[in-house]
């Protein structure tokens, strides 16, 4: 069972232990970099998911899981097509943005990881409209995890204990923000998650 060391940021939780059944496979298919990083997933969405009352378990599992497919690059494409997941318009070609769905397909299959936590993982590159809590923990997870850089990360995560609606909304802004600077497509599960928890959080 690999142990990691605790980051300095008083902020961040303890990196969880990785579950048994789940580390061989993580560490046949991803890179010790990526394991590192899944493991931050996982200790962020475990305390986020005791701070607010969820599946803490759940949450942990599925932070491990989520960038499963990650470092396959076309390589997902064959898979993809077999379970009749499509490239949509605004992934520009890029096959990166079929990663969380393989993932959460293999978490329920593979790990027999509930649906909220799958659907999770399916979702945690963009968001969607109507994000659900089991949602909003993973996506925060993994954008606000130790290792993520950026002016507002530390804030976020700070408030991701608070609202994990706010917080989500707040950050995808920020990603959005991103987009248009660097010219990109805009993700339009973005736009609807925003849309919506804009809408959520002013009620
Ligand atoms: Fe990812
Ligand atoms: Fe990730």
């Amino acid at each position: 069972m690999a142990r990691f060391e605790r980051d300095d940021d008083s902020m961040l939780p303890s990196p969880v232990d990785i579950d048994d059944d789940i580390e061989p496979v993580l560490r046949d298919r991803i890179s010790a970099k990526r394991l590192k990083h899944s493991v931050a997933v996982a200790s962020l969405a475990e305390a986020l998911a005791i701070r607010h009352g969820l599946d803490a378990d759940g949450a942990r599992r599925a932070g491990l899981l989520h960038d499963l497919w990650r470092e396959e690059g076309y390589a997902c494409i064959p898979e993809a097509e077999r379970r009749g997941l499509a490239l949509p318009d605004w992934a520009d070609g890029n096959p990166v943005m079929l990663h969380g769905p393989l993932a959460g397909a293999e978490a329920a299959e593979r790990f027999g990881l509930g649906p909220a936590w799958c659907n999770a993982i399916a979702v945690h590159t963009t968001g969607r409209n109507g994000m659900t809590a089991e949602d909003l923990v993973i996506y925060l997870a993994d954008h606000a995890c130790a290792g993520r850089k950026g002016p507002n990360v530390a804030a976020l995560r700070e408030l991701a204990f608070k609202d994990l609606e706010l917080a989500a909304c707040q950050m995808i802004d920020d990603l959005v923000l991103n987009l248009v600077s660097a010219g990109a497509l805009l993700w339009l599960p973005s736009a609807e998650a925003r849309n919506d928890l804009l809408l959520r959080t002013r009620l």
